[in-house]
């Protein structure tokens, strides 16, 4: 699940009045301004409410689909022994389960802790691999090309999306290839908001947000959609923790955030693989 945007990352631009108004770009950036939280609400968490939990994001805890579209797209593209770099890599859920065909990993995030489960797992695989701590793009000039660029369920944590997807492309030596949820990710427990805090929430920005952010680049992906059962989400004590958190409230409401949860309909995680080639890249 995704992070929602720190405050100062998420504010609109200027020349964005509203989610309809201004550029593509500018419209995804004010979408997800919406997602901050009330100072009132925010000031009652006894934790930070974002973030994400090592037990959420390492790889073991996101078994990939052998025959996944992001995961075919990668593979098809990597030549054996190939190199990919995974943005926003997390555990490296992604990078990991392109090995082999692919040798050489490189992990960029802005998690020290998560990176160094990245490290650790690449090691295992008997991968090479190398790992960049920072945000993207500011850390992309120390970051080498690759065959294929990948970035999983990171996009809806970046206000200024066009130099993020820019360099991505700028890195890919074959491909590029995205995942990302239909929807923000925070849609899918909108409800709860409601329910503890009787607060409205955002319904986007979308895939469809991020493609019309690419056309304006020049940039026409293969778009594949898909569903995929809700992870654990609905059930396993780290999500329910990480998602108690995100609503701002006590450890002793973990209960309360099990039992709401359970109640949400179970209609799996609607989920769209975007790819283009370098040479598309312009
Ligand atoms: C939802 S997790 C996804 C992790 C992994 N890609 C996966 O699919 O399992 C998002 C990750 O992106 C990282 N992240 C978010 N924005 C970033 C940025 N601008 N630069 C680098 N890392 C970022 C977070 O630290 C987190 O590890």
């Amino acid at each position: 699940m995704s992070r929602p945007p720190t405050s100062s990352a998420a504010d609109a631009p200027e020349g964005a009045e509203g989610p309809g108004e201004g550029t593509a770009a500018e419209r995804w950036a004010a979408q997800l301004a919406g997602w901050k939280i009330p100072r009132e609400i925010e000031a009652q968490a006894t934790e930070p409410p974002w973030g994400f939990p090592a037990a959420v994001f390492k790889a073991s805890a996101r078994p990939q689909e052998p025959d996944s579209p992001p995961r075919a797209a990668a593979r098809e593209a990597l030549p054996t022994g190939g190199s990919v770099l995974d943005v926003g890599c997390g555990g490296g859920a992604g990078a990991l389960s392109l090995v082999p065909p692919a040798a050489e990993l490189t992990g960029v995030d802005s998690s020290a802790e998560l990176l160094a489960l990245f490290a650790a797992d690449a090691a295992a695989a008997g991968a090479t691999h190398r790992e960049v701590h920072g945000s993207w793009p500011q850390v992309a000039p120390a970051v080498p090309a690759a065959d294929v660029v990948i970035c999983h369920h990171v996009v809806y944590n970046v206000a200024d999306i066009e130099p993020f997807l820019l360099a991505l492309g700028e890195h890919a030596r074959r491909r590029v290839v995205v995942e990302l949820t239909a929807r923000h990710p925070l849609c899918a427990t909108s409800s709860l908001w409601q329910r503890f805090w009787g607060l409205d929430r955002p319904d986007g920005p979308t895939a469809d947000d991020l493609l019309a952010v690419l056309a304006d680049l020049g940039v026409e992906p293969t778009v594949v959609r898909g569903n995929r059962p809700a992870r654990r989400e609905r059930t396993d004590p780290a999500q329910v923790a990480m998602v108690r958190r995100q609503l701002c409230l006590a450890p002793e409401r973990e209960r309360e955030v099990a039992a709401a949860l359970a109640e949400l309909p179970d209609d799996g995680v609607d989920v769209v693989a975007l790819w283009w080639d370098a040479s598309r890249t312009g």
